[in-house]
């Protein structure tokens, strides 16, 4: 017999057909506990749940007594409680590498968005404004030759460092938890502490995940240290910024403007006073969505989940300790 796995986002078809030739699939919409409660005998039997954007913690685990393997189709896994997964011995899979010069697009996308105040201009154009000759009120600042903070070095900040360096001429600090070799060497990064990267960048990007130590790492004091100018970028996940400080800084202009692909809740309130400030730019959470990198992410994803059942992960795993 299969083993039973709960799907709980769609696949392409083909996609679909490759995890069925391995396991009975049940396909639910979402993770609440009213789909819990309806699909009990599904969650009795699951070994495996694959999926996205949904908690999986403890109260869920009660309910998935066999479930030996979770596999999410992202890079990031603040979604899961790790240590609960662990506790049970149940693998936790991720797609760390597939999506990474595709995030790393989204954030040069911000970059030059927000400092040259494309969103803005076009809107402006299509609202009949454009009437001659444009003055300064219409006017960006450069991106190339300014410094480029990037606060986590790991393989999205790698890939924002390659495209700073070699095709804007950006000099580039960085603050990570170690330093980075291969940053030093190929694209010239400086590590510094993150006041000094504060301090001296023009683009303070945020590439980093959501942990107990970097929620709200960028609040009202980091702000207040940035320089007045500056831009700040974050396309990693929304609760690194205390988003009222945020807010508050750029009505204070303690900072010049921001470009947010993440926030502290998504979908991001219409209410949100961010959607009135012009020097926003803010993304519905795009880093890795294009048909491409989707694509590539739930194949990775699929294979993950077959090779956790399998007894044969080689990689991507986030708890490799279970396999042991
Ligand atoms: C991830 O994979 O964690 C990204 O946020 C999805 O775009």
């Amino acid at each position: 017999m299969k083993p039973s796995v709960i799907l709980y986002k769609k696949l392409p078809d083909d996609l679909l057909t490759r995890l069925e030739s391995h396991f009975n699939v049940t396909q639910l919409s979402d993770l609440s506990p009213e789909t819990v409660k309806q699909n009990a005998e599904a969650f009795a039997n699951a070994q495996g749940i694959l999926g996205s954007s949904e908690k999986v913690d403890e109260a869920l685990l009660e309910h998935a007594p066999k479930l030996r393997a979770a596999s999410t189709v992202s890079v990031g896994y603040d979604n899961f409680d790790v240590d609960a997964l662990t506790a049970r011995g149940i693998a936790l899979m991720h797609t760390p590498t597939v999506l990474t010069e595709t995030v790393a697009d989204t954030m040069m996308t911000l970059v030059l968005a927000t400092a040259r105040r494309a969103v803005e201009g076009a809107e402006r154009v299509k609202a009949g404004e454009w009437k001659g000759s444009i003055g300064p009120d219409w006017f960006g600042i450069d991106v190339h030759h300014k410094t480029l903070g990037i606060l986590g070095m790991g393989r999205i900040g790698l890939a924002l460092a390659q495209r700073a360096h070699f095709g804007f001429s950006m000099p580039i600090l960085y603050n990570a938890r170690r330093h980075h070799k291969e940053a030093e060497e190929r694209f010239d990064a400086r590590y510094c502490d993150l006041d000094t990267l504060l301090a001296e960048s023009d683009f303070v990007c945020i590439s980093l995940p959501l942990t107990e130590e970097t929620h709200h790492m960028i609040g009202a004091e980091q702000l207040a240290k940035m320089k007045p100018s500056a831009i700040l970028i974050n396309a990693g996940r929304g609760p690194v910024i205390d988003e009222k400080a945020l807010i508050q800084a750029l009505q204070a202009g303690t900072i010049h403007a921001a470009g947010l692909d993440v926030f502290e809740q998504e979908p991001l309130p219409v209410d949100s006073p961010l959607l009135e400030m012009p020097n926003v730019v803010a993304l519905p959470h795009i880093g890795s969505a294009t048909h491409e990198t989707r694509y590539n992410m739930a194949a990775c994803a699929v294979d993950n989940l077959i090779a956790a059942l399998t007894g044969d992960v080689k990689e991507n795993c986030v708890n490799p300790q279970v396999l042991k």
